[in-house]
């Protein structure tokens, strides 16, 4: 990968094998449990023995997506699977952990259930800020933006000072993805990250992933998730690399249809709390805008009710009512349906790669709808 490529070049090339006559581009998916041995030498023969620990079609994905953040990747089967290995890895009884008190729930509800029952504090922090001290923190764990309120968090000022009092920063990049922002080159320790969205864009596979330049620690997080089998299996992983070709032009439109959408939000009386960090007159766009290399394709609003997030969804044609987010398909959530900490109206929208245009005039006809 050459230094200077830009983003659609890296995506398009990023995990290939070298160029062979009479091979394909990307390598279809590996499908094996065990692999044939070596009857003399075992394993130390060939580098894959048994499906956990080793696939080739793992390690092509891994190479892409480590190539994108600057560091060494490992997948995992979702971005829980991810988060909770890299925190079971790192944490131990008597450890402190910081989370973001508004990002991703299940990882709240993972902490405060499963590591406060082996002994380790939990603390939560709004990702705005303000922090407290890191003095006893073994771990930070930042999610910017955070999901679903897109705060930011400015990763370079909260490494130096978790650095300064000897604990970890993990970041959190499933909103941004790597071309969003590196966390690696910002100064993070790891980056950890839900591959499901708009990463792999397509909404048909989860993955997760954790990235970094540690080789002790991305030794231990591969050793956690050989015995606890958390792995992708092939046909995702060959998905999530041939999806990621695209990454470049899908990122771009969606940011593009965030903006435009932004436009439209801003200016209507019937919409409320407007969250977008690439709009100059968010709270978040001085560090985002600093920090981050593209803005994200999703935004935040607020509707007042859940009949008219209701109605609204009823009368667009373009946006889907469905979770998740990052997708080719805009779609819209109303996140207190699950028990999310939201009020009854928000609504996080995700913005997919319909024509800008028609995505605002739907937009513009379905609140209009609801309002009326
Ligand atoms: C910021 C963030 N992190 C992690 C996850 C978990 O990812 P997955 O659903 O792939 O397990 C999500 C899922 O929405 C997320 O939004």
């Amino acid at each position: 990968m050459s230094a200077g490529w830009g983003d659609g070049t890296r995506s398009v090339r990023a995990g290939l094998p070298d160029a062979v006559p009479g091979q394909p581009f990307l390598p279809g998916p590996v499908f094996a449990a065990p692999y044939h041995l070596d009857p003399w030498r075992g394993p130390a023969a060939a580098p894959d023995g048994y499906g956990r620990p080793d696939n080739p079609t793992r390690r092509l994905l891994e190479a892409a997506i480590g190539e994108l953040e600057g560091g060494d990747c490992r997948v995992f089967a979702s971005g829980q699977a991810a988060i909770t290995g890299l925190l079971l890895t790192v944490l131990r009884p008597g450890d402190t952990v910081l989370l973001p008190a508004d990002g991703y729930f299940p990882v709240r509800a993972f902490a405060t259930d499963t590591l406060e029952r082996i002994g380790v504090r939990v603390g939560l922090v709004p990702t705005a800020g303000p922090y407290p001290s890191f003095e006893g923190v073994r771990l930070v764990l930042l999610e910017t933006p955070a999901n679903p309120g897109l705060d930011v968090a400015d990763v370079p000022a909260l490494a130096a000072a978790a650095h300064a009092a000897g604990a970890l920063l993990a970041v959190d990049n499933t909103t941004a993805t790597p071309l969003g922002q590196r966390p690696l080159d910002l100064g993070a320790d790891v980056v950890v990250a839900s591959g499901t969205k708009a990463l792999t864009g397509h909404s048909d596979l989860l993955l997760g992933y954790v990235a970094t330049r540690d080789d002790a620690l991305r030794d231990a997080v591969t050793g956690w998730r050989t015995t606890t089998g958390g792995v992708p299996g092939a046909f995702d992983c060959w998905l999530a690399h041939r999806s990621l070709a695209t990454v470049d032009l899908r990122l771009a439109r969606q940011a593009a249809n965030a903006e435009a959408l932004a436009g439209l939000l801003a200016g209507r009386p019937d919409v409320a709390g407007l969250r977008w960090p690439g709009r100059p007159a968010d709270p978040a766009y001085p560090v985002a805008s600093a920090q981050m290399r593209r803005m994200p394709g999703v935004l935040s609003f607020d509707l007042g009710d859940a009949d008219r997030v209701a109605r609204f969804l009823d009368a667009s044609r373009l946006v889907a009512a469905a979770t998740s987010f990052g997708g080719l398909h805009t779609t819209a959530d109303r996140r207190a349906q699950w028990g999310d900490d939201t009020a009854p109206g928000f609504v996080r929208l995700s913005c997919g790669i319909e024509d800008p245009a028609d995505l605002v005039a739907d937009v513009a006809a379905a609140l209009d709808a609801a309002t009326g």
